[in-house]
């Protein structure tokens, strides 16, 4: 049976859109992304996850510690559902969510904030709360050359310099209601963009890609020598599903940050180093057939965040040989899929796809129906299922 087979015999008493999680394919996946970590801990992504089952029951699996949140509500939550440990690694202005954390020992205890500037610093002390608050301290781990002229990675913190992050630190250390737990520096060149791509592009990105992983190797050692001698640091946290095995390498490097590894959606194909098995997917059903060697399916029209264009659309991933009109795209309500498969579909049968990206898929869906071999055997509420949308 193949895996298009499989898919629909598991999943036959459903009407689409649905979206499914192959379980052997996630397991699969976790025990790749343990095996590069090579001993190191890897903290989960919840941003690529986005759904509370999944996310406890990686937790779960040896290799695995502590949760990369993207909002303070959403760790807020998690720590009261009985996770642990839970680092928000984007900085927040949520005066009202700051003042729940400092006033509950607990979360306190479990929940780390970024900073990246005293303005941050000046935000958290300005509440008073009971309890300190726990704090990382963000680092740009971009790369520049030709004198400033290029600069590639995610438009992060300002601080670069083993000297600004000491300041920084100790400025953290002066300030009785903050304590600094930790150092991040999330290598976004490296670790979300692949390498492996033909062309004069793909020559283009392991040239940078091998520049900033010799400058950042020296920096991000240099950085946590002169923050260790402020304040000592419970973690510190680089790269993301795309680095795991480069990031690792470095001594300075105590944990890896990963969640897209588990889902292995569209995005993460283009990489050398490392493959993974498509383990979310949704379904559209055929609903028209507007003419010879084209198939018309219910909705589709999920980009993902990022620089908008082609590369964010989803996959029409089985049947193979589907692809989007040019003038079309991914629809908001209807999607029109050209190619030699298309002669093989009739209404109602499904057409199954790959985001490009891997939580924001379930913003799109109230569940996740578990896959195991050619069963569906369990359905979980996504964040968004449950209410939760945090962004
Ligand atoms: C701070 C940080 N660390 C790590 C990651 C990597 O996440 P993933 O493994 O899902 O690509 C991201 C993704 O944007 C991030 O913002």
């Amino acid at each position: 049976m193949d895996d298009r087979q499989r898919l629909d015999r598991a999943t036959a008493h459903l009407e689409p859109p649905f979206a499914v999680l192959d379980m052997d394919a996630l397991r699969s996946n976790a025990a790749a992304m343990v095996r590069r970590a090579r001993g190191k801990p890897i903290r989960v992504a919840s941003k690529s996850i986005r759904c509370r089952a999944v996310l406890e029951r990686v937790l779960a699996m040896d290799g695995f510690s502590g949760v990369m949140a993207f909002t303070l509500p959403e760790a807020l939550w998690l720590v009261s559902i009985g996770l642990r440990d839970v680092l928000v690694a984007y900085p927040t202005a949520d005066r009202t969510a700051l003042r729940a954390l400092g006033s509950d020992e607990a979360a306190a205890q479990e929940i780390t904030v970024t900073v990246d500037s005293p303005e941050h610093l000046d935000l958290i002390e300005s509440l008073r709360t009971p309890h300190p608050i726990r704090v990382c301290l963000d680092i740009d781990a971009g790369f520049v050359a030709f004198g400033g002229r290029f600069r590639a990675g995610a438009l992060r913190s300002p601080v670069r310099e083993p000297e600004q992050a000491a300041a920084v630190a100790a400025d953290v250390a002066g300030r009785p209601g903050l304590r600094l737990a930790g150092l991040m520096a999330y290598e976004a060149q490296i670790a979300g963009v692949g390498d492996d791509v033909p062309g004069p592009y793909g020559r283009a990105v392991r040239w940078m890609q091998q520049r900033s992983r010799r400058e950042l190797a020296v920096r991000r050692g240099r950085i946590v020598r002169a923050v260790r001698q402020v304040a000592d640091l419970e973690f510190v946290n680089g790269g993301g599903t795309g680095s795991i095995e480069k990031t690792i390498a470095e001594r300075a490097i105590t944990e890896v940050a990963a969640g897209s590894g588990f889902f292995h959606p569209r995005l993460f194909d283009f990489y050398r180093g490392f493959t993974g098995r498509p383990a979310a997917l949704f379904a559209l059903p055929v609903v028209r057939r507007p003419a010879p060697g084209v198939v018309t399916v219910l909705g589709g029209g999920y980009p993902a965040s990022g620089a908008a264009g082609p590369t964010r659309l989803p996959q029409p991933y089985l049947p193979e040989g589907l692809r989007y009109h040019p003038d079309e795209g991914a629809g908001e309500v209807q999607t029109p899929l050209l190619g030699e498969a298309a002669a093989g579909l009739r209404l109602g049968d499904r057409v199954w796809f790959r985001h490009a990206k891997a939580g924001e898929l379930c913003e799109r869906f109230p569940v996740l129906h578990l896959v195991e071999g050619d069963r569906v055997v369990e359905e979980v509420p996504t964040y968004r299922g449950e209410g939760m949308t945090f962004l």
